[in-house]
């Protein structure tokens, strides 16, 4: 059994979407259990501030710029790994998007912006890192999908269709990888608390934001929204070899939301 406190000594990690939320808590927590990380965001203070915090810390950390829709940013993401830290063996895919509105609200840019995003760049980023994870002997992906991927909230059809298609989306590179060693999974948040749940509460929450975060998290049988480091444990979970008989699944981390037949 691996030491559990340093899973990822000597693994090269690579994040989208880490320099805020939960792409922010995994690095960090991929960090302190010895991987090297490899970020790549699109807003560069606060890509570099994670790297801060993870150097700051004793760990290894470096940030790029990629914009997880273009191809060019995704291989030069790929490559800076490559050459910072010799390879690839984790790629967790947690950039992502959301905007509100029925599909008549939707433009076509709405639709375009939250699937390139969400879907195509999980698409990007596993096209150019499973040759690394190849001359490794084999590798990890994990896919940020969401509970709205199964049941829905109102205004959310691009959202929602996204993170409906990194479900499938993965059972299928799981099974075309499996036979070298390349698992893939990926999970399904309930309400976490991150920049992108507080800017929902700061839309919707008129003049409570603070209320309307309480409000969603009274629907989860928890009680409560989650922790971006409550996610950081289920990712780095599948991440490492101690889910190495994983592959192809969906995993909750929701607070039990999907659970009741009814709410109340
Ligand atoms: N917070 C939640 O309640 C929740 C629930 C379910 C699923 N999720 C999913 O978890 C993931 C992380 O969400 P979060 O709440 O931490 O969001 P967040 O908004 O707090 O952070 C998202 C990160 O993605 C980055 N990003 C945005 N567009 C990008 C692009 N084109 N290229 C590269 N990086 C880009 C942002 O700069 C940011 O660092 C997302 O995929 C989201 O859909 C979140």
């Amino acid at each position: 059994m691996a030491d559990r406190n340093n899973r990822f000594a000597g693994k090269v990690v690579v994040i989208t979407g880490a320099a805020m939320g939960i792409g922010r808590a995994c690095a960090e927590a991929f960090a302190a259990e010895g991987g090297s990380v490899v970020i790549g965001d699109i807003n560069e203070a606060a890509r570099n501030e994670t790297v801060e915090l993870i150097t700051n810390g004793g760990g290894k950390a470096v940030a790029v710029h990629c914009d997880v829709r273009v191809a060019a940013d995704v291989q030069n993401l790929v490559q800076t790994a490559v050459s910072t830290f010799g390879g690839i063996d984790v790629l967790y895919n947690a950039a992502g998007v959301v905007r509100y509105g029925t599909v008549e609200e939707l433009t076509e840019d709405d639709w375009d912006f939250q699937i390139d995003i969400n879907l195509k760049g999980s698409f990007l980023t596993a096209k150019y890192v499973i040759p690394e994870m190849r001359k490794r002997g084999g590798g990890s992906i994990v896919n940020t999908a969401s509970v709205q991927a199964f049941a829905s909230q109102k205004t959310v059809a691009a959202y929602a269709a996204s993170k409906g298609g990194i479900v499938s989306f993965t059972t299928t590179v799981a099974l075309d990888h499996a036979h070298e060693g390349i698992r893939c999974n990926c999970i399904a948040p309930g309400s976490i608390r991150t920049p992108m749940l507080e800017d929902a509460a700061n839309t919707f929450g008129e003049d409570d934001p603070e209320g309307a975060i309480v409000e969603w998290g009274r629907l989860h049988p928890l009680g409560r929204v989650g922790t971006p480091s409550e996610v950081a444990n289920l990712v780095l979970f599948l991440g490492s070899d101690e889910s190495s008989f994983c592959t192809g699944g969906c995993y909750r981390v929701d607070g039990g939301l999907l659970s009741p037949l009814f709410n109340g």
